[in-house]
């Protein structure tokens, strides 16, 4: 039912912070623009339910109606990430409470603890009456549950979850503090009721109780998506139920684990950068976001929804920077290329009023007579010609994403502040966008047929059975790559003994002896003519060829990147963080040894391509992010302006193609 054909087209639209006067200009403006999907009512708590238990729905009937009428479906939002203030005032001791032991007031959104009765109480009661009232309801695709699941708290009734969890989890008490290390600072637990939240304390914290934490919180927080898909789906078991995953390691959810229980995985992406590194992230959250799908829904297409972008600006970390013209389209089919059913934004039409007032819109203060309106409408019109496309996106190489990995390895107490799991992914998935090769993101345990190449990027937690998945794959005449601390702690994030990285060490033909942890500004030399940062290590070989030597320093002439045949496979080990460049060189080499190719082996640099294949034909999406005009060689039909294409598509600086190919 959610799957009408089309490419989804529109965003969060909030006709509650507007008079009845501006929803019919909204509809007319959104049918100009081809707006096809909006989500509704995913911060309107307060207008839906005034005072506990009376309900005033008539404003949202009115607007269901006329974007039924309007030919408008949606995706209807339970408000649950912000409670109204009657519910703070009434229910104190639901309000989220610090590490540090502080409660938090009203005022902004998020302000619960979803571990608290009272406000899964409430939530789930206003999930009912919207599904009670709407779930038959002709204008509804798909329910929107909540918002950015990702909250933490440290209040008394999430220690006593924790605690129930952590029985569950453990057993007893003595798997438990044999699993955290408990001997270590005399930490040993001698009865439940002695384990708190990790709190803000003294001095280091305990990794173990650290991570237990964090997968507490993505199984509590999924619990309270559970109970509301639930309700939802006894209302109507037709309707879709999704959530719009929030990204980044601060963020208590493995989306992996989440993805087998939403209908469609949807993901929220604001990049961070405002030069190519947007372009990078773009193709790396629409390749995790895909991977995540595949996970869950064992299609290997993985169709998932851009469910949040911005229209108009980039948030970096000290400023807002305009798109420039064209951008907002390139971002946008960069993830319909890597199988989002459409392109979603927030916001609709931007508000006069609250934190998020110059948070940028399709239809931004000015007005419709504006340049993002006009690209949005033509961004409206491009995503109604490439309806046809489908199928699975061409990759030969498997990246490996850990939540708990990436969790772990932001623990106090490391070798060095700069380790990073999200960080390496995005350096390796970087160095092979650059180069032109396709590339899939799946958790541990994923099948890997079909891969000429498996990349375990800092994969720090590997426990055994996750040992077992790499060494078959190896031994089957896959290949590896592994970066530095891929290995070295089990899923209690203890360190495995006997030489880093233990989880590895045989398949590598090596081993690590000890660490040598750059500091911030330097940089290693290595004897091939590239260099590294971040981390160097002193490697043992017991098998494995050395393929690239340090130059210079401590390390000076001993091995930095080593090679391994293990069984009918190859496995590469890379001690350090390559730069860019280094990185390349490196990525030329191991996939020419797998036999990985460029999913378009002619495009120029800086033209990205994207390939999909189903049974019914083959689509190739090019992008040049270059301020030239480029030129690749191709044949097809290019859907977007429909023209055939005889040998060779011409881009302009900027431009986008998307050729039906012959
Ligand atoms: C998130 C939220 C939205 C909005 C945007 C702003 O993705 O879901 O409500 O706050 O960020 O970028």
């Amino acid at each position: 039912m959610f799957d009408d054909g089309r490419l989804c087209f529109g965003g969060d639209y909030n006709p509650e912070q507007w008079p009845p006067s501006v929803w019919a200009e909204d509809i007319a403006l959104m049918r100009q623009a081809r707006v096809n999907l909006v989500t509704v009512g995913v911060f309107a708590w307060s207008r839906l339910e005034p005072a506990p238990g009376r309900y005033t729905f008539d404003w949202l009937d009115e607007v269901l109606d006329l974007l039924h009428a309007g030919g408008i479906r949606v995706a209807l939002a339970t408000p649950t990430a912000s409670p109204p203030p009657w519910f703070s005032v009434a229910h104190p001791g639901a309000l989220p409470v610090t590490p540090e032991g502080v409660r938090l007031h009203h005022g902004s959104r998020d302000t619960y603890c979803a571990a608290a009765p009272a406000y899964r109480a409430a939530a789930l009661r206003i999930a009912g009456a919207l599904a009670d009232r709407y779930a038959h309801h002709p204008a509804l695709a798909l329910w929107h549950v909540h918002n950015e699941y990702g909250t933490i708290c440290h209040c008394e009734h999430t220690a006593q979850a924790f605690r129930r969890w952590l029985a569950d989890r453990h057993g007893d008490l003595a798997a438990l503090n044999e699993a955290w290390c408990t001997s270590f600072w005399s930490q040993h637990y001698s009865d439940w009721a002695q384990i708190s939240t990790p709190r803000a304390t003294q001095y280091l914290a305990n990794p173990g109780h650290l991570l237990d934490f964090r997968r507490f919180w993505s199984d509590t927080l999924l619990a309270a998506y559970r109970e509301q898909r639930d309700l939802l789906r006894a209302a109507n078991p037709a309707l879709p139920i999704t959530t719009n995953y929030v990204l980044g390691d601060w963020v208590p959810v493995d989306h992996a684990r989440w993805a087998g229980e939403v209908d469609l995985v949807a993901v929220d992406h604001y990049p961070s950068a405002v030069d190519i590194g947007a372009e990078e992230q773009t193709a790396l959250v629409g390749d995790l976001a895909r991977g995540w799908a595949r996970h869950g829904s064992r299609d290997p297409a993985g169709a998932w929804l851009l469910m949040e972008s911005a229209p108009g600006h980039i948030q970096t970390p000290g400023r807002m920077h305009t798109k420039e013209p064209g951008r907002m389209l390139r971002h946008s089919l960069a993830h319909v290329a890597r199988g989002s059913r459409g392109a979603m934004f927030f916001q609709w039409r931007a508000p006069a009023g609250g934190a998020e007032r110059f948070h940028s819109a399709l239809v931004p203060h000015v007005g419709s007579d504006s340049r993002v309106f006009r690209e949005a409408t033509e961004l409206g019109a491009a995503l109604q010609q490439l309806a046809e496309v489908e199928g699975r996106v061409e990759a030969g190489v498997a990246l490996v994403v850990d939540a708990a990995s990436g969790w772990a390895l932001h623990h106090p107490g490391l070798p060095s502040p700069r380790l990073d799991h999200r960080q390496e992914t995005a350096a390796v998935h970087r160095a092979l966008w650059h180069a032109g090769y396709g590339c899939d993101i799946l958790p541990p345990g994923d099948p890997l047929d079909g891969y000429r190449l498996l990349i375990l990027p800092a994969l720090y937690l590997i426990d055994d059975t996750t040992a077992e998945w790499v060494r078959e794959y190896v031994a089957a005449g896959g290949h590896l790559l592994a970066t530095y601390l891929s290995g070295v702690a089990d899923e209690h994030a203890r360190v495995r003994l006997g030489g880093y990285p233990g989880a590895l060490r045989d398949l590598l033909g090596m081993w690590v002896e000890e660490f040598h942890p750059l500091a911030e500004h330097d940089q290693v030399r290595l004897r091939g003519g590239g260099s590294g940062r971040i981390w160097t290590e002193s490697l043992r070989l017991t098998g494995a060829e050395v393929i690239d030597s340090y130059a210079g320093g401590v390390l000076d002439g001993r091995p930095a990147v080593t090679r391994h045949r293990a069984e009918a496979g190859t496995a590469w080990y890379v001690s350090t963080r390559p730069d860019a460049d280094t990185y390349r060189r490196l990525l030329d080499e191991v996939t020419r040894c797998a036999g990985v190719t460029p999913v378009c082996p002619g495009a120029p640099a800086g033209v990205e391509a994207v390939r999909r294949r189903s049974a019914h034909g083959s689509w190739l999406f090019l992008f040049n992010h270059t301020d030239l005009p480029q030129q690749v060689p191709a044949r097809g039909t290019d859907l977007l302006t429909a023209t055939p294409v005889d040998e060779a598509v011409r881009l302009p600086p900027g431009g986008v193609a998307v050729l039906r190919e012959h």
